[in-house]
């Protein structure tokens, strides 16, 4: 089944996609702070740091980074949400350099970087694990030795066996009254779903529907740290949302030095997360 261009779909999300959050605003202060204090437990010191956000978006985490000093690169497959973090960064005071690269192929050179950086299940757009690899390699190379991999996801939990249908609705007070955003999923056979993204927007007293498609795949937590082991990181991490103070799980890796990192591949290792209610986005 040919799925939907994950390119097409934030480009044309991209003006509307702060009203995905309650307020977008504090979840850029909320989620930078969580992701500070996170970096700061695993590699210390108080100095700035060099951090690629290589699946940007709007900026939400990149800017709340930016907000702690660091300095930031942000890059995006969406070049429309690239520009529009840029604008953000700007519009908040702080310096976000941001481009458009797919970070299966990211444009930067080896070892460039203290910290890279996916969050917001931006993996779930890779939909083999071929992808995968390809975007964890390029994590590596871009990391330093010493440095530190972040990345969060979605925990599907059992979703992709129960054929889930939709998400809960998300309703967000903008200038203009109530937004309220959903997804339809559409299952393939291999834990690929296509979703509508649908978002109702008040217009006088009915309301205007905009509906977008793309494609994700519903990675268990365990498959990406598998992934990400193949790949040369180690002392990898799942974080449950408590813990962290950040919404989704986070996975955090340190860099295997090489030449160990093509040789040496851990053994399997089940990290079960806590049940718990997940602080808001
Ligand atoms: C759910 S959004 C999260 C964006 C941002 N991290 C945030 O929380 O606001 C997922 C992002 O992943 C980006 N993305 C998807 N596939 C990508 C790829 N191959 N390379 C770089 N970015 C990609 C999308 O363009 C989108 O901006």
């Amino acid at each position: 089944m040919a799925s939907h261009s994950a390119q097409d779909f934030y480009d044309q999300l991209t003006e509307d996609y702060h009203l995905i959050y309650a307020d977008w605003s504090k979840s850029v202060s909320r989620q930078g702070n969580a992701l500070d204090a996170l970096i700061r437990r695993h590699l210390g010191g108080a100095e700035p740091l060099d951090v690629l956000d290589c699946s940007c978006g709007i900026g939400t985490q990149a800017i709340g980074l930016a907000e702690h000093g660091h300095r930031i690169v942000g890059s995006d497959l969406s070049q429309a949400a690239a520009f529009r973090a840029a604008a953000e960064a700007q519009r908040r005071g702080v310096a976000a350099a941001t481009l458009a690269a797919d970070m299966r192929a990211l444009p930067f050179a080896d070892a460039s970087f203290d910290v890279v950086l996916s969050a917001d299940n931006a993996l779930a757009h890779m939909l083999t694990e071929d992808d995968v690899r390809r975007a964890v390699d390029n994590m590596r190379r871009v990391v330093r030795d010493g440095g530190l991999l972040v990345l969060s996801a979605k925990d599907y939990g059992d979703a992709r066996q129960a054929r889930r249908q939709s998400t809960v609705p998300q309703v967000t007070d903008s200038d203009a009254g109530q937004v309220v955003t959903f997804q339809l999923w559409h299952w393939h056979d291999d834990g690929v779903y296509d979703f509508d993204h649908v978002q109702l927007l008040p217009d006088g007293d009915t309301w205007q529907v905009r509906v977008r498609r793309a494609t994700s795949r519903a990675w268990a937590l365990e498959e990406l740290a598998e992934l990400v082991r193949e790949r040369g990181f180690g002392n990898v991490t799942w974080h449950g949302a408590e813990e962290g103070r950040f919404f989704q799980p986070v996975l955090t890796a340190r860099p295997v030095v090489r030449p160990a990192h093509p040789t040496h591949i851990p053994s399997r290792q089940g990290h079960k997360l806590p049940n718990h209610r997940s602080p808001s986005r």
